[in-house]
């Protein structure tokens, strides 16, 4: 935690022990350290975005990395009664990337699914070749590389045209408690590593967001 907010946050905790586990003022130092911690959150955020992040691109097992993701939102999407489908290409290569930062954007992708979805459908996350005609071959200096495709795609609200000009935005959001920072960060993500993010959406029927990524050869 960024230096000032850990020194809050410790003292918070310390007053909350002082005043003990009956205090009337238990509330408000909850209240502390909920958003001591989400203003961590947004500062991290906001560097990460700001921050020329050294790419460490190694050989990936897309599958491996999707289900890191799969894994850590399973368990709430089912309880909201939201079925997680795999539609993965087992013959699909590895690719060119950085762990960290592709689990950062699949996560971001997956989280706005489920915002996007009310208490049933099917979130897909699906892989393949691509054949994109624009994004299907890449040149990533030193010649033309074929690229993969990862899509999460949702059953939720859609997005509605005057909206969708603006998602990647920085700040653009259109929840209460969005930053309208994950999709501007997928973005710069892919970018740095030579591939694509694409948005399609019908209102009321859902969306499907297709990232292109190079193969590892
Ligand atoms: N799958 C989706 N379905 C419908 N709308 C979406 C979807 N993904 C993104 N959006 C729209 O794009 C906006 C920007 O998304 P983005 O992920 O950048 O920010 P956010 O989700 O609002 O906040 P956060 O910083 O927490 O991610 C959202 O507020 C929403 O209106
Ligand atoms: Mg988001």
């Amino acid at each position: 935690m960024r230096n000032p907010l850990g020194a809050i946050r410790g003292a918070v905790q310390l007053l909350k022990r002082e005043l003990g586990p009956d205090s009337r003022f238990g509330e408000y130092t909850d209240v502390l350290i909920t958003e001591v911690d989400r203003v961590n959150r947004i500062i991290e955020m906001l560097l990460d975005l700001a921050r020329p992040v050294q790419l460490r691109p190694v050989p990936l097992n897309l599958h491996q990395l999707l289900e890191r993701v799969a894994v850590l939102n399973e368990e709430g999407a089912r309880e909201r009664g939201i079925a997680l489908v795999r539609r993965y290409d087992p013959s699909l290569p590895p690719i060119l990337g950085d762990e960290d930062r592709l689990v950062q954007v699949f996560h971001n992708l997956v989280r706005n699914a489920l915002d996007a979805m009310g208490s049933s459908g099917r979130l897909t996350l699906s892989t393949r070749v691509s054949l994109n005609p624009l994004f299907g071959k890449m040149d990533l200096g030193g010649g033309q590389r074929n690229m993969v495709e990862a899509q999460v795609a949702d059953e939720g609200a859609g997005i509605p045209a005057t909206v969708r000009a603006k998602i990647f935005d920085p700040f653009f959001t259109t929840k209460d408690k969005g930053l309208g920072l994950g999709l501007a960060i997928c973005h710069r993500i892919l970018e740095e590593h030579r591939g694509a993010i694409q948005v399609e959406s019908a209102e009321g029927r859902g969306t499907i967001v297709t990232c292109f990524l190079p193969i590892a050869k």
